[in-house]
């Protein structure tokens, strides 16, 4: 069985001092939540302090991104070594990212391996364009991020990632795809694309989180799909009803 992992994505909001006091609010109420994993990702400045307010809980922390090398002259990033004493997470490859600031399928795929070598479990992201899907062509641009991702990992390794599919017309606009729609592509487009690479083995045993205007009034829903394992959550993540929606996903 695959634990369910609710995972918030702040993006760019809250100072250091709004989210420590943000974790700490509802820290507790989220400990009580059996079954299921939940993970905290605030911006870069604010992880150590989040880090600390959710500490004995089993509330787990993510950056929004990494780069790869291990160190040097690179300015304005962030590598794995440093987000080792405070993250068990890291998002990479999300939409936003590969939008508005270049980020590549080989870019990701480096990102990944360098994550996994520090013990940080990615949390990878897909998903396609409006265009693409009025096109038809999610099914294919979808497996095809999944397998560039992916590339030149062990089964092992692959087992230890977690993908969120994140259709990008359904992020932030309070679109969100169907359960069938979000569903069908997480099972054929991306666990799919994972077993014919590795092993159905290994595709059963890969978390994979659907992300897109995900609420506490809708993520039972998509929880009742036998391949969806949990959400990726962005503005929803950022108000105290977040314990609410992690209560209604199990
Ligand atoms: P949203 O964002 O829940 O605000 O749509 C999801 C995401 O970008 O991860």
């Amino acid at each position: 069985m695959r634990t369910p992992i609710i995972a918030g994505n702040w993006k760019m909001n809250k100072t250091a001092v709004e989210a420590v006091a943000f974790a700490g609010a509802i820290r507790d109420d989220l400990n009580q939540i059996a079954g299921v994993d939940i993970v905290f990702c605030p911006p870069f400045i604010a992880i150590p302090g989040v880090a600390e307010a959710v500490q004995g809980s089993k509330i787990g922390v993510g950056a929004q991104n990494m780069y790869f090398a291990e160190s040097g002259a690179f300015t304005g990033e962030i590598a794995p070594d440093m987000l080792t004493p405070f993250c068990q997470y890291v998002i990479l490859g999300h939409s936003e990212r590969r939008a508005y600031f270049g980020e590549t399928d080989d870019g990701v795929n480096k990102k990944i391996k360098a994550a996994l070598a520090h013990n940080i479990m990615p949390i990878v992201c897909v998903g396609e364009s409006l265009t693409q899907n009025e096109a038809g062509e999610t099914q294919s641009f979808v497996s095809g991020q999944v397998q560039a991702a992916f590339d030149g990992l062990t089964a092992d390794q692959a087992a230890q990632c977690i993908i969120a599919y994140e259709p990008i017309w359904a992020i932030g606009t309070g679109k969100s795809a169907t359960v069938e729609q979000a569903g069908g592509i997480i099972k054929t487009a991306v666990r799919d694309a994972i077993a014919a690479s590795f092993g159905e083995g290994t595709a059963q045993k890969l978390r994979i989180q659907y992300g897109g205007s995900v609420k506490p009034h809708n993520i039972a829903d998509y929880m009742s799909h036998p391949d969806i394992d949990g959400a990726l959550v962005g503005g929803a993540s950022l108000k105290p009803a977040f314990v609410e929606l992690v209560k209604n996903a199990v």
